[in-house]
């Protein structure tokens, strides 16, 4: 059940995808996700200067012990941001990376040059329509979030589970569903519906390899399916976070009308959760990207400990529904 084209391309034992956490997803956390099974992706954006993103490619090439990790490559609005991306691609490349995930539509120009060097990419969108563009871009695989998603969905509202059944109609190349995924049960259903993988991120936030100050992750392990809200889709660019002092602040603000970014000021740059929250352990100040899945973290354990939990879980469902009631497939 764990060998799909996915996990093939990518080289992976299970095809659980630990998408890129900006400020997170250092070489530390991407490591041991690649040595439980999976893969996950470091973000680039998070690093101070390219002697840190170096650096920490160099620190996750030995974590891994020969083991492939992947970048997120997550293309900006602003043109001048995607001249920085293409630069942290080549420095992924020049340090031997060829697993990408990438996000946006100005990183479609990047496909040729990931093929160019023998790279393989999923791009991750928000809903079906993108990923059959993506497809026919060359991306080799694609992942889509739903709206329950942790970080930037999109704006279409379309939950996972639908967007799943649209995108398998139209696409060839496989796909990788998230958004809400917190359970094994889920990837169960996923697996049997016609998904080759999964894409994670809100489910591993507590895990003790993410580098964020205890008190967040107390707070996220206090939280239930209800403690995330979507905020900014006055921007056009919702973005789903903790349901904390800084979102009803911002929602506020919303309710009056703010409709453009210097409207919001402070309240919505990503360096004020990075200093206030992950940093100094304030976990109501800042917007703090976080999913609807929130409510199946339990508890701070290793992050292999949290995917050999989900991979209990999914086998024993499979286990259940294919074996016991109906002979293995
Ligand atoms: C804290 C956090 C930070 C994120 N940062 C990024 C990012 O920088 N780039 C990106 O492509 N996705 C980002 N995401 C989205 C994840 O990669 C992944 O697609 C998402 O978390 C999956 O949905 P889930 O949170 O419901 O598991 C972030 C998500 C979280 C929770």
């Amino acid at each position: 059940m764990w060998s799909t084209r996915l996990s093939r391309l990518f080289g992976i034992r299970l095809p659980i995808f630990a998408g890129g956490l900006m400020w997170l997803s250092d070489a530390r956390y991407v490591a041991a996700v690649v040595r439980a099974g999976g893969m996950a992706f470091m973000t680039p954006r998070s690093f101070a200067c390219d002697a840190e993103y170096e650096r920490q490619l160099a620190l996750c090439s030995q974590l891994c012990e020969g083991l492939p990790f992947g970048i997120n490559l997550t293309a900006s609005q602003r043109s001048a941001a995607n001249v920085t991306l293409r630069r942290q691609l080549d420095m992924a490349l020049d340090a031997g990376v060829r697993h990408f995930e990438t996000v946006g539509s100005a990183c479609l120009e990047c496909f040729d040059r990931i093929h160019d060097a023998n790279g393989v990419l999923i791009h991750k969108v928000g809903f079906a329509e993108h990923a059959v563009k993506a497809e026919q871009h060359g991306a080799d695989a694609v992942a889509i979030v739903g709206m329950e998603a942790g970080g930037h969905p999109g704006m279409h509202e379309q939950s996972a589970f639908l967007s799943c059944a649209y995108a398998l109609e139209k696409l060839s190349v496989p796909l990788a569903l998230g958004g809400g995924v917190g359970h094994g049960r889920q990837i169960a259903a996923l697996l049997a519906l016609g998904c080759e993988g999964v894409v994670i991120g809100t489910r591993l936030l507590a895990c003790d390899e993410i580098s964020s100050h205890a008190a967040v992750k107390a707070r996220i392990i206090q939280s239930g399916s209800y403690d995330s809200v979507q905020v900014l889709r006055a921007v056009k660019h919702p973005w789903r976070v903790l349901h904390n002092e800084t979102a009803k602040q911002v929602l506020c603000l919303e309710a009056q009308g703010v409709a453009d970014y210097d409207g919001f000021g402070e309240l919505i740059r990503g360096t004020l959760g990075k200093t206030a929250a992950y940093d100094a352990g304030d976990p109501d100040t800042g917007l703090l990207s976080l999913g609807q899945s929130v409510g199946f973290v339990r508890q701070r354990e290793p992050v292999a400990a949290a995917i050999a939990q989900l991979v209990q879980e999914t086998e024993r469902r499979w286990h259940e529904q294919f074996c016991q009631n109906n002979g293995c497939p």
